[in-house]
């Protein structure tokens, strides 16, 4: 598990609750109205000033605080706490009027315009110098007004400018890599430039890896993203350390910790955050949503390092920004929240407190719509802090998995480059996939950064961790050779951090633990499936496998390797490593999750739990709480020790109706107050 040591943490006691709050959008007799009305809602932190500054400096140097200094008065009167963007997520039209270079550049070539957001180069020293110095100001301002309670650096950065391909960002790669080789010698070794003439003379003749009309060397492609990542992490700390040097509130920024992003690489940003926020939007362009909501809000808790973190955004309704934006219907609001909580978020916010009447997002749904108060979104918030107050008392407790998955954003970058045996492995596919069978079978599953200390896990799943240090590597032997169990599944061990083929057959970091070896991969037609004679079915990949002191527990029935080896399980040390060299389909890979659960002793967090109810259990020193997420159409019968209900609708059977939630208190707390007597 990682540590945050010295971090502040949350800023308050209780589950935080607000949003994004833009009052510039607004006249100032909406202020005071919006004020009573989040009293009225319970919400007490709003994000202000994240999209200022072209409010704030409507001219260079020239600074117009006074609207920002009347909305902090109102809230704090309110007891509306103010988690206060420095505003420089998108520079003002002056600044990109005058200085047109700090726009980014494309792969293709294309200038972005400005108009849209955050249309900068992350490497621009000219909008770096103009963005801290607003930061200063800013933070000189407000560090200490009383309704500060924490620091939203930017917004979401590298939402729409993480790549840039600019001249500038060509110098500023170049640095890096002198940085990380020293030598263009290990840089050509790094990126295997004895292929296709790419050897390079000096560190001058490398550029970022713009359009080619050919396939692209994936080194490059790999460190760019690195780069990439660095560059903006760096523009963070360089906010944050403004900030701290000004201020003791907490500092953060909102990640994006989602499908569809996989610019930044989390796991080197956590450890610079005081308090780890995601935003998070239910993606109704995947298959299971909300299966993605639970890996992802899992995944932020690994980032958080097991400790209490933020929902910084969620959606109270539809968004705006999908195909086809789907509203919520009743129940969903309460789960979505819920399934959060449960898995450790001490904050629930979202975008946004009013919905705009202009501009991008008119259509983005809102903690208060468009329809005012009279409305069944009002009344859901209204019911939502309601909620949450009464759940007061489980901020600062913890989840304990005895479940390990292994996930690593370098891995998906490497994983999803073009040239690899077949297109239709996309790493995060698996990687949900092992994520919803685990849930689905009614535990809990910690999302850990590969190399990270699996000690105190029962089970480690390894799904298609095609890039993988020797580290990282090593450390899953250990885990097994102590008595751990894992699970490997397919296009896993490939490669190194240079995104280099371990020789000697494949899955090459992973052959010893495994006990099997494949000397050749035989991906699947479109379409085609293959049987295994347990009768599972597959898709997708299959290879030919070879036992090596493993026990063989199906083989290929037919299909392009029919015979060989397809399910594994071998000793290793006290414990066993299981191997799967197929994509099975849900069923199959539903069964084998219950099987190897099974075998490494792990049981539900409750019997019954799994299927479509998520149920999770966080503790602390002196009570423990059961969280109860019925997402199916029975109803579910929590069989706890309980005590009393903190929400839900049945006190005295525990019985959760199909739709609805439920928090359970499992242990009287005798030093504590309860939530009644706190109000
Ligand atoms: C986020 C962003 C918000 C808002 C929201 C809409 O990506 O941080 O400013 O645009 O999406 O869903
Ligand atoms: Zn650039």
């Amino acid at each position: 598990m990682r540590t945050h040591q010295g971090r502040p943490g949350l800023p308050r006691p209780g589950i935080a609750f607000g949003g994004d709050y833009n009052p510039e959008q607004w006249s100032r007799e909406t202020w005071e109205q919006d004020a009573r009305l989040m009293r009225e809602a319970g919400v007490d932190l709003v994000a202000v000033n994240v999209f200022g500054w072209a409010e704030i400096e409507p001219a260079p140097g020239v600074h117009r605080f006074d609207d920002l200094d009347t909305v902090l008065d109102i809230l704090h009167a309110h007891g509306v706490a103010v988690n206060l963007g420095t505003g420089t997520s998108t520079p003002p039209p002056w600044l990109t009027t005058a200085h047109p270079e700090i726009l980014p550049v494309t792969r293709e070539g294309v200038t972005v315009s400005p108009g849209g957001r955050q249309a900068w180069c992350p490497s621009s020293p000219v909008v770096r110098e103009h963005a801290m110095r607003l930061v200063e100001t800013v933070a000189d301002r407000y560090a200490d007004h009383p309704a500060l309670a924490m620091w939203h650096v930017s917004n979401e950065l590298g939402c729409h400018n993480a790549l840039c391909y600019c001249d500038e960002s060509a110098r500023d790669f170049r640095r890096w890599l002198a940085e990380r080789y020293g030598t263009v010698d290990a840089l050509n070794e790094a990126w295997g430039t004895s292929f296709w003439s790419q050897r390079y003379g000096s560190f001058d003749e490398v550029l970022p890896p713009r359009h080619v009309e050919s396939p692209e060397n994936p080194t490059q492609m790999l460190d760019f993203r690195r780069f990439s990542s660095d560059t903006l992490l760096d523009w963070y700390d360089a906010e944050a350390a403004i900030l701290r040097e000004r201020s003791t509130a907490p500092v953060t920024t909102n990640f994006m910790v989602a499908a569809h992003i996989d610019t930044q690489d989390y796991w080197d940003w956590a450890d610079h955050m005081d308090v780890v926020a995601n935003d998070h939007y239910l993606d109704h362009r995947l298959p299971d949503p909300w299966g993605e909501l639970a890996f992802t809000a899992d995944a932020t808790r690994g980032l958080a390092g097991g400790r209490p973190w933020m929902l910084m955004e969620a959606a109270a309704g539809a968004v705006n920004w999908q195909p086809r934006n789907i509203a919520k219907r009743p129940g969903e609001l309460e789960r979505m929240v819920l399934s959060h909580v449960a898995r450790g978020a001490d904050a629930v916010c979202f975008f946004q407190w009013r919905a705009s009447r202009a501009g991008a997002e008119r259509f983005h749904s809102a903690l208060l719509p468009h329809a005012g108060t009279d409305s069944a979104q009002w009344r859901s918030t209204v019911r939502l802090g309601g909620m949450l107050d009464a759940l007061d008392e489980v901020t600062g407790s913890v989840l304990r998995a005895d479940v390990a998955l292994l996930f690593d954003w370098q891995a998906w970058w490497a994983a999803d480059r073009p040239g690899h045996p077949t297109g239709d492995v996309r790493y995060l596919d698996e990687v949900h996939a092992m994520h919803a069978a685990l849930r689905r079978a009614g535990v809990a599953v910690d999302v850990v950064r590969p190399g990270d200390d699996l000690e105190g896990y029962r089970l480690v799943v390894v799904p298609t961790l095609y890039l993988v240090t020797d580290a990282a590597a090593a450390e899953v032997d250990r885990f097994v050779a102590d008595g751990g169990t894992a699970l490997v599944t397919y296009f896993s061990g490939i490669v190194d951090e240079h995104d280099h083929v371990r020789l000697g057959g494949y899955p090459g970091a992973f052959r010893d633990v495994l006990g099997a070896r494949s000397d050749e991969f035989f991906p699947l037609q479109a379409g085609e499936t293959v049987s295994l004679d347990d009768g599972r079915r597959a898709s997708v990949w299959t290879e030919r496998l070879e036992a090596r002191g493993a026990e063989v527990r199906a083989r290929f029935a037919d299909g392009p390797v029919a015979g060989s080896p397809a399910l594994t399980r071998h000793r290793y040390g006290g414990g066993a490593a299981w191997y799967v060299a197929a994509r099975l389909d849900d069923a199959g890979r539903q069964d084998l999750v219950t099987e190897v659960l099974a075998d490494a002793d792990v049981p539900p967090v409750l019997p019954g739990a799994g299927g479509d109810v998520d149920v999770l259990r966080r503790t602390a020193d002196d009570a423990s709480y059961v969280f109860v997420v019925n997402g199916s159409d029975e109803p579910f019968v929590a069989q706890v020790k309980g005590t009393e209900l903190l929400t839900g609708h049945d006190a005295t059977e525990h019985h959760v109706a199909p739709g609805d939630v439920a928090v359970v208190r499992e242990h009287p707390q005798d030093s504590r107050p309860t939530s009644e007597e706190d109000a």
